[in-house]
């Protein structure tokens, strides 16, 4: 029986009374048929106030790197919430975080902690303006780095905005955002280095950095392109400029050393978020010596209360030393789990005739839905993805999915933790079977 979900409905109506709109981040809107409340998690599985058990590859919007409550971390937290909660100064522990931080990332010499990769994205944007003494900030369509209003810029530029290939357009999804931020922003197409080159030459006097997912893990996962981030770095190297990572999703999930050492590129900047405290609101900006300058000197401000908070600093320092204890295992084991699953999937699309199409490398891979209007063809950059993503498809398949007891995120995107085992993946394709054959007898085009 497909699972019902009567009182996530009923909690989600009594919500709209005193929780705006019902949820607390827009996103969360996006599951249907109704967001869900949670009760409780352990390893790759969740279960939601309905009773039902599912197989988790949504992970926190990709935080639980570590599964749902693993034992350790909860204990870390524990003891240390008995020990103090918030202090607003420092502890031993925030060296032993940066300490690890340091002999991990390829590019950390130094760091700053944040609660939210927001922040952090921010403080960076703030600190290369500051070491460079310019204004713009050159950014890739499809790339999310935060709600803010500078991490919005050009994110999901619409297609009535394509006119000019080679000038993206710099819209921004929310109303009330301060209009200038807009001006301090250079969009890119990502993938296309020549591209690139020119949208530098034509900037490169006031641009300060160059900012990008590694691995544009928020739309489609569609990795770098053979020397993609070589000629960011060529790029940044040649004219002055500091490059950003935005490593919040690939941080630990892509290895010790995140995508950086994954795809061997040195950033100048590297934002941590998500994983980095397995749940906790924890972030860090970390960079080189020379990079980082102008927050020692003050120049660029940097502040927050809750910054470095004792709790967060517990639970960081155990996800840490889970990482490493992975050893060289890490990430190849995460990517078999992922690919094992990506081809399962790919097989029941093709058996029920469905034009799913997983893509990534495999630790994190997204599901594309074909529209079946459009040629299909490779997926490069957001413009491929916005073209040929068929959204009300997908959709309805996620809720089969979610139903038979397998969750993804809202808009596509499958993680795998260090909790999953090849019995979880062989589960989730029994139930991803009915869900399929559900998705195939009742999408509308197959109706009549
Ligand atoms: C690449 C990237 N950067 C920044 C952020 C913002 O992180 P947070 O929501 O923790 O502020 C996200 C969140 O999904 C992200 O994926």
């Amino acid at each position: 029986m497909p699972y019902s979900f009567s009182r996530s409905s009923a909690l989600f109506e009594r919500a709209q009374q005193h929780i705006a709109g019902g949820i607390n981040s827009g996103i969360r809107l996006l599951e249907k048929p109704v967001p869900l409340y949670f009760d409780r998690g352990d390893g790759s599985r969740v279960w939601d106030v309905d009773g039902n058990e599912y197989i988790d590859f949504q992970l926190g919007q990709g935080a639980l790197l570590y599964g749902h409550a693993p034992k350790g971390l909860a204990d870390a937290v524990a003891a240390q919430a008995k020990r103090g909660l918030h202090w607003a100064a420092q502890s031993e522990l925030e060296l032993e975080v940066a300490e690890r931080l340091v002999k991990m990332v390829p590019a950390a010499e130094l760091v700053r902690f944040n609660n939210s990769a927001t922040e952090a994205v921010m403080a960076a944007f703030r600190l290369a303006r500051t070491h460079t003494g310019r204004r713009l900030i050159l950014r890739f369509e499809g790339h999310y780095h935060g709600w803010s209003d500078e991490g919005l810029v050009g994110f999901a530029n619409p297609p009535s905005t394509w006119d000019d290939p080679e000038n993206p357009a710099r819209t921004h999804p929310s109303k009330g955002i301060i209009s200038e931020v807009t001006d301090q922003f250079v969009v890119a197409r990502w993938n296309d280095i020549d591209h690139l080159r020119r949208r530098v030459e034509q900037h490169k006097d006031q641009l300060a950095a160059i900012v990008c997912e590694p691995a544009m893990c928020n739309t489609c996962c569609i990795e770098p392109g053979e020397g993609m981030l070589a000629a960011i770095r060529e790029l940044c190297d040649a004219h002055g400029l500091l490059m950003i990572a935005d490593e919040t999703i690939t941080g630990f999930r892509f290895g010790a050393g995140g995508a950086q050492d994954y795809y061997g590129v040195k950033p100048d900047l590297t934002v941590f978020g998500k994983a980095i405290g397995g749940g906790t609101p924890f972030a860090a900006l970390v960079g080189t010596r020379a990079a980082m300058a102008r927050i020692i000197s003050g120049e660029s401000m940097h502040a927050g209360t809750l910054n470095a908070n004792p709790l967060c600093l517990a639970a960081s320092r155990w996800c840490l030393d889970e990482v490493l204890a992975q050893g060289p295992g890490h990430p190849a084991n995460l990517n078999r789990l992922g690919q094992k699953l990506m081809a399962g999937l790919r097989t029941l699309a093709d058996q029920h005739d469905i034009p799913l199409r997983p893509q990534g490398p495999g630790l994190a891979f997204h599901s594309l839905m074909v529209n079946p209007d459009r040629p299909e063809r490779a997926v490069a950059n957001y413009r491929d993805y916005a073209e040929l993503q068929d959204v009300a498809r997908w959709t309805h398949l996620r809720r089969c999915l979610l139903e038979e007891g397998v969750r993804a995120i809202e808009r596509g995107l499958w993680s795998i933790s260090l909790a999953h085992t090849e019995a979880d993946i062989d589960e989730a394709l029994a139930r991803a079977a009915v869900a399929f054959a559900r998705h195939a007898e009742s999408w509308p085009t197959k109706v009549g």
